[in-house]
């Protein structure tokens, strides 16, 4: 376990907002978020088109796109730093003398590439003339789909969220679907690469607007979350969109301090189970959870994988666990099942409770 985490600005945090002042902070529907973990990545290659149609048409609250930077300044929708083990990278045999190694293991992220592919080597043209094609990071999710889709920026991204929204909107939502954006390797990118990736965010969607909160709700609703505390005071200090520091387990984390510039924890799925040295149990609340409310921040954990489980021995139950532990969001690779899970266990505590029929099936009352 690492020490604590506490950071050195040189400013004080100015919290633009608490998440009374954000619409769209909590679900209005009364079930947690369902945030596409990389698109609908169980079935799809990570952060293709294909992924993101097909989770937004599977009910996702939210897409969740992780971000790289490439030589020329352009945001990347991908994952990793390097680029063998989610595309065709290796298939491109004009890329061979570009092979390096890079390692980053800080308090707060970590990566390692060998002998492998920097995205920021590249300059967007290259990538996209190369004929760059997404993989699925799984062989056993099949490999059909691999080779078919190329990456995307995150302005396609944006075009293709605000396209969706508007040719297939979903009337019953009282928001629209949005991006749940990660910055990624933020100090790698800064400190090797002299690069912000926070302030290229920020810039993308300042050119779209959608850098302020009201902005967003009517537009697509935008979270910006991080492992890395830098880009979320940038964030904190510069608009009023909602931030979450992401919380993997090797780390302490200092929740007072994190409240000052978070409005949400994004913790892995294990530190609903171990917060604190807390008693091992399946299906009590998480302590985790209580202080992150008890401090007023969401508590969205990743990640969700209905093949790959970890509590029980089928996605309902699992789904019922994390739910259980009073999470307000998750993210997901197949959010056609969580959605239908969580909708269905709201629907049983309407039926127990006896109170609302209306809302448990909505056209049953008018
Ligand atoms: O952003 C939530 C979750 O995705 C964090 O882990 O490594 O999958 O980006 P990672
Ligand atoms: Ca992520």
């Amino acid at each position: 376990m690492h020490q604590a985490l506490t950071y050195d600005h040189p400013n004080p945090v100015i919290m633009k907002n608490r998440n009374t002042e954000v619409p769209y902070m909590k679900n209005p529907e009364g079930i947690p978020y369902v945030i596409a973990h990389r698109g609908a990545s169980g079935q799809l290659p990570d952060h293709s088109a294909a992924s993101y149609a097909t989770a937004y048409y599977d009910g996702a609250h939210f897409n969740e796109p992780d971000l790289q930077v490439t030589k020329d300044g352009v945001l990347v929708v991908m994952h990793d730093e390097c680029m063998k083990s989610s595309t065709n990278i290796e298939d491109l045999t004009q890329f061979a003398d570009r092979r390096t190694n890079a390692t980053v293991s800080t308090n707060e992220t970590y990566f390692e590439c060998i002998n492998d592919f920097l995205v920021n080597d590249f300059t967007w043209q290259e990538l996209v003339e190369s004929g760059l094609k997404l993989r699925s990071r799984y062989k056993e999710r099949g490999e059909f789909y691999n080779s078919l889709f190329a990456p995307m920026r995150l302005e396609d991204a944006i075009d293709f969220m605000l396209d969706l929204n508007d040719r297939s909107p979903r009337e019953n939502r009282k928001f629209k679907t949005g991006l749940y954006i990660e910055t990624k390797s933020v100090g790698f990118y800064k400190q090797e690469r002299n690069v912000d990736i926070a302030k290229l965010l920020y810039e993308v969607l300042e050119k779209y607007d959608l850098e302020t909160v009201e902005k967003a709700a009517k537009k697509l609703p935008i979270f910006i979350q991080s492992f890395e505390q830098d880009s979320l005071l940038y964030f904190k200090t510069k608009t009023n969109l909602p931030t979450v520091q992401l919380m993997w387990d090797e780390q302490e984390y200092d929740l007072e301090w994190v409240t000052s510039y978070a409005n949400g924890a994004g913790p892995k799925h294990t530190m609903l189970f171990n917060y604190d040295d807390e008693e091992y149990n399946l299906y009590k609340p998480s302590r985790l959870i209580e202080k992150c409310h008890e401090l007023g921040m969401q508590v969205h954990p990743y990640t969700l994988q209905d093949d790959k489980l970890v509590y029980a021995s089928n996605e309902i139950d699992e789904m019922i666990i994390w739910e259980a532990k009073g999470i307000d969001g998750v993210f997901t690779e197949f959010p056609r099942s969580t959605l239908s899970i969580l909708k269905h266990s709201h629907s049983n505590r309407i039926l127990l409770s006896g109170t609302d029929q209306c809302t448990l099936v909505e056209d049953s009352c008018t």
